[in-house]
């Protein structure tokens, strides 16, 4: 069984959304999270996984691939342990521990397989690729869940206190792994 659809399995449904209602739940979410500044930096975060998600496959040769799936894991673990420490915890706090314990899952099988994808000898091989492909999916599937119902029900039943709470500790969190966002720095040196 793939990853994807050990998640089907888990949710109960097959995700058949289109490219159009995928943009429609991002620009929705984009609305709520322009008062919620934990929400809007996620957001961000989820924007650049899905450009770093990109990169590597779009890579041209071993090395460079080797680099960019480097970063996507950086990032990916970063915005992942975030959401660990702060956010999934608040969500059980204000009445929604069966979605927490679910996203956990999801990130754990994320990890897991981002593992794997990095034991696959070469890179440029078709086994590579679908590994990529298999994971990107479910952390698309993932993002949009949290997008679409997890962290709007979260932003709504947290207090005015929690969601500031949200905002500092997701920041610190992503920080004390991230540092300053130097892979950032990479893509601008590349640039140059
Ligand atoms: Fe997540
Ligand atoms: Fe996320």
């Amino acid at each position: 069984m793939t990853i994807v659809e050990k998640l089907q399995e888990a949710i109960g449904m097959t995700p058949t959304y289109t490219p159009e209602e995928r943009a429609k739940v991002r620009a929705e979410a984009m609305d709520i999270a322009a008062d919620v500044p934990w929400f809007s930096t996620i957001l961000e975060h989820h924007i650049e996984l899905e450009e770093a998600f990109a990169n590597v496959k779009e890579a041209a040769d071993e090395s460079s691939r080797a680099e960019a799936q480097q970063i996507l894991a950086f990032l990916l673990t970063a915005h992942a342990n975030a959401e660990e420490a702060i956010v999934y915890p608040m969500m059980a706090i204000v009445g929604e521990a069966s979605g927490a314990k679910h996203a956990y899952g999801e990130q754990a099988m994320a990890k897991m397989e981002m593992v794997k994808l990095d034991e696959i000898p070469v890179k440029m091989s078709k086994d590579y690729l679908e590994k990529l492909e298999e994971i990107r999916l479910a952390v698309a599937h993932h993002m949009m869940e949290e997008e679409r119902d997890l962290f709007p029900t979260l932003a709504e039943k947290a207090s005015d206190e929690q969601n500031e709470k949200l905002s500092v500790k997701y920041d610190e969190e992503f920080t004390n792994y991230a540092g300053e966002p130097d892979y950032e720095d990479d893509d601008a040196q590349d640039a140059a």
